[in-house]
């Protein structure tokens, strides 16, 4: 039997996996068993977000993600809600909302529907997600034009009020880099002197092969766990795609929408050694640091599931996750193993 990375790191945190509909609805009951046996929390990798869940103007379609609730209670997983308020998969009814009025309205009940629907059934939120450009300003989006920067604050006091006892997270990709980390902690440093709650932060950890900021990880660790927040990283996976993959060109591809695939032979065993150091470097740290961070989340279960082989073209092969795309784990998996506390 493979070993269970669940089991491995009980002692130090939480190790959570995104979960696409495919394996909500248990298409196949063998996925289930693999991932009930590997993660002990789940993020729905898409159905929770807005565009999904109000596909209509104040008509909502619960369907899928209800099911999450209950694979998450049939299986002992806590369920992380992602994500309420995000600038991108928003529904397209948005587009033609031009208004204040009309936005803060938008806004608020979908907080209060849809927070208050999963009220003690999820374990918490990602309240806000991706509200910061890379030089820690806040991101130009349809709720910072009409409502102004405090809408991140108000988003968290709205969800407290629709579920008092759920946590209540920020979530972003790069806040561990310098200038976006200042921008998150102002952000965050904002919500509490305004006296509302927010209970942790997510490093997305969507990085490249060779180049994990491990320096910056973990000054960002501490200075985020100072504020007295939980640290989580939410969506770990390692690109293994050559720079030019996704460089100069990219404009060009998008449009021919090319199938990528430099190895077509497999991922070569030079990448395939950086990437186990990589992860074996990155769970390192997290261990040591396991006082402060409570859940790491791989964005997907297997190299199959994701995102990675659609962006920024798709039909790309890619190699991020710790298991390969029949589940079997790769030499990443066992120096993570190995590390078992
Ligand atoms: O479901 C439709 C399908 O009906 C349609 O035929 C197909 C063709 O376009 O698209 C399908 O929807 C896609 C959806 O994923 C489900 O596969 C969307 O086009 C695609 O845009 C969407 O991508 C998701 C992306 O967020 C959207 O921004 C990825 O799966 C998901 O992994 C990704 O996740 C985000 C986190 O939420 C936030 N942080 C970054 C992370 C990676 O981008």
């Amino acid at each position: 039997e493979i070993p269970s990375l669940k089991k491995a790191f009980k002692k130090a945190f939480n190790i959570g996996t995104a979960l696409n509909t495919a394996q909500i609805e248990e298409k196949d009951p063998a996925q289930t068993a693999f991932i009930t046996h590997q993660f002990n929390m789940a993020t729905p990798e898409n159905v929770m977000k807005s565009a999904i869940l109000q596909p209509k103007w104040g008509e909502y379609n619960f369907e899928i993600a209800d099911k999450l609730i209950e694979y998450g209670k049939k299986h002992s997983m806590k369920i992380n809600g992602h994500t309420l308020i995000w600038h991108s998969q928003l529904p397209s009814f948005m587009r033609n909302i031009h208004s204040k009025d009309s936005v803060n309205t938008f806004f608020t009940n979908h907080i209060k529907t849809v927070a208050g629907r999963y009220k003690g059934k999820v374990f918490s939120w990602d309240v806000v997600n991706e509200a910061l450009n890379e030089d820690g300003s806040m991101r130009k989006s349809v709720f910072l034009t009409y409502l102004g920067e405090d809408f991140v604050t108000e988003a968290f006091r709205l969800t407290q009020e629709a579920s008092p006892n759920t946590e209540l997270y920020y979530n972003d990709y790069n806040n561990e880099q310098p200038a976006k980390r200042a921008g998150c902690i102002a952000l965050i440093k904002k919500i509490q002197n305004a006296g509302v709650r927010i209970d942790g932060v997510g490093i997305q950890g969507h990085w490249h092969v060779g180049k994990i900021p491990l320096k910056e990880i973990e000054e960002s660790i501490l200075q985020y766990a100072d504020l007295g927040l939980k640290v989580m990283f939410t969506e770990l996976d390692i690109e293994v795609l050559p720079r030019d993959f996704q460089g100069a060109d990219i404009n060009q591809r998008m449009t021919n929408n090319t199938a990528l695939n430099p190895y077509p032979n497999g991922l070569p065993e030079n990448v395939q050694q950086q990437l186990a150091d990589d992860y074996e470097a990155l769970f390192k740290l997290f261990l040591k640091h396991k006082d402060k961070i409570t859940r790491v989340t791989f964005w997907g279960v297997n190299d199959a599931n994701s995102w990675l082989n659609n962006w920024p073209v798709r039909g790309r092969t890619n190699y991020p996750l710790l298991f390969d795309r029949n589940n079997q784990p790769k030499p990443a998996f066992y120096k993570v193993i190995a590390l078992k506390k």
